[in-house]
């Protein structure tokens, strides 16, 4: 039996079956359940509703239920409509579909049992190692005392490994590095405030949890001196989405003329994108942004019926981004220039 196990994703794998098992991430911080995903349509839904979220985690998680689809004995026509549905189901996140396509041209072009799950596998532990190269090579850049702010949630939760950029935090953290994490909430579903805020308390790296729009005056008190995010999609001349709300970290680094890194894995990068008008950006239900929702219930604050607007990501241009830490390297402006994205 092979046994994969991350913060938030579990799979039990023999030659009859898969056990695939979600920890329900909408009700974190306060509720720890886990949820067994047996059909493609509770997938969809767990991928839609953010069960399970983070670009490299979906990534991930799409590509053990096609396995486990292929284990269940689907036939090839009905494994690569599954695949496509899965493939839609969020947007933004390129990993889901760069993940997806390396399965399927699988699927297609030598199709057996054991090599689907033998991909599916190599794809969770090939991210739990791009986690831990972009850990180290993004340490290279946290001095002791950096006072950090980061956004939306980029650890364990949202990949196979150690994360992205909480990855780089936590790798500089265990260097022994002094550091302390500024956490933005990230409305409006509050990755920050709820995953975030229990992931570095889980680690026990000192943070404070502050509401997006504390951070600008805590950078004119000098309070944050670097601040390092993840990314849905890199487009080749850098440009990248992230949940809503980076670009304004990043206009407000450049303003205070702090460093602002973007951490992410090659499959982030999405060498078809020239630039970030080509991002696709997911709208998502209104609900979110006149309320909240979480273990403890729905509250709706807004009137009934007031028009709203929820892009669920954002996209940051190229020039506001300090360094793109990859788990190959972390590149420059200039690098970036050169075209170093083109061949990810
Ligand atoms: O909507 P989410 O919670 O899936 O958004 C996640 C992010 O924006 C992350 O920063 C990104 O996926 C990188 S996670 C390593």
């Amino acid at each position: 039996m092979i046994q994969l196990r991350s913060l938030a994703l579990q799979a039990d794998i023999t030659n009859a079956k898969i056990s695939l098992r979600l920890l329900d991430q909408t009700l974190l911080p306060h509720e720890e359940k886990w949820i067994l995903v047996e059909t493609n349509e509770q997938m969809i839904e767990a991928i839609k509703t953010l069960r399970v979220r983070g670009a490299p985690l979906i990534g991930v998680a799409a590509c053990l239920m096609i396995a486990k689809l292929a284990i269940e004995k689907t036939s090839v026509p009905e494994l690569l409509a599954k695949a496509q549905a899965l493939y839609e189901a969020r947007p933004t996140a390129v990993n889901l579909m760069i993940c997806i396509d390396r399965m399927t041209k699988l699927i297609k072009s030598n199709f057996t049992i054991q090599n689907t799950v033998d991909l599916a596998v190599q794809i969770f532990n090939e991210d739990v190692k791009l986690c831990e190269q972009i850990a180290e090579n993004g340490a290279a850049f946290i001095q002791d005392g950096d006072q950090i702010l980061t956004h939306c949630n980029t650890g364990g939760l949202a990949t196979a490994g150690v994360g992205t950029a909480l990855g780089v935090i936590r790798k500089a953290h265990e260097q022994g590095k002094k550091i302390h994490i500024y956490i933005d909430e990230t409305r409006p579903l509050l990755q920050g405030g709820r995953l975030t805020a229990w992931e570095l308390k889980k680690l026990n790296i000192p943070c404070t949890l502050i509401t997006d729009n504390m951070a600008a005056h805590l950078m004119s008190l000098k309070k944050i001196n670097k601040a390092i995010v993840g990314s849905d999609r890199i487009a080749i001349n850098g440009d990248f989405a992230n949940k809503i709300g980076t670009y304004s970290v990043a206009v407000n680094c450049f303003y205070h003329q702090i460093p602002f890194y973007v951490a992410a894995p090659y499959t982030t990068v999405d060498t078809k994108c020239e630039n970030g008008n080509q991002i696709p950006i997911e709208q998502r239900s209104a609900k979110e942004v006149q309320g909240v929702s979480g273990s403890f219930g729905e509250v709706l604050w807004a009137p009934a019926g007031v028009a709203v607007y929820n892009p669920a990501f954002d996209v940051t241009p190229a020039k506001l981004v300090s360094k793109w830490i990859l788990d190959k390297a972390a590149y420059s402006k200039k690098d970036i220039e050169q075209g170093v994205l083109k061949s990810c």
